[in-house]
């Protein structure tokens, strides 16, 4: 993946960004994914009335892309209008960390501002499903 890829990539999170529903937070974040084969899927945040049913831009975009048979992703572009730019939320980490590990993660903001960074670096020794096959075979009730 070239730079060239990933700005054009933030470029599309930062059009999706503009469908985000946040009349609670008031806060709108974008997001896209991009396939091995090149195809982009894209996300924004989604809020409800009952607030922790919001869903993250992040994993709109990623749960859409899965859901249409998606397996392996390259890139994921997120964009939101902060000045320190807007890593995923540790929800959104462990989803990228199970479903995106490869992928090179562009952050940006509306000023121009980017940066790459890796899940490996977000979620240092994350639990996934390894740790559920290595476990100790006993039942809660006996
Ligand atoms: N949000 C995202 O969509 N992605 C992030 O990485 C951080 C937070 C959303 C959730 C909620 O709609 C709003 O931003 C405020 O937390």
């Amino acid at each position: 993946m070239s730079e060239e890829s990933l700005l054009e990539l933030l470029k599309t999170a930062t059009e999706a960004r503009l469908q985000s529903i946040a009349p609670f937070s008031n806060f709108l974040v974008g997001a896209a994914v991009k396939t091995e084969d090149g195809k982009v899927y894209t996300g924004c945040n989604i809020e409800s009335a009952s607030y922790g049913l919001t869903v993250c831009a992040e994993r709109v975009a990623i749960w859409k892309a899965l859901s249409e048979g998606e397996r392996h992703f390259v890139e994921l572009a997120i964009v939101a209008d902060t000045g320190t730019l807007t890593p995923p939320c540790g929800t959104c980490r462990q989803i990228i960390w199970e479903f995106a590990k490869n992928a090179t993660i562009i952050l940006g903001n509306l000023h121009g501002e980017t940066q790459v960074v890796s899940i490996k670096e977000l979620l240092p020794r994350a639990f996934d499903a390894r740790f559920l096959s290595g476990a100790a075979k006993t039942t809660a009730v006996e």
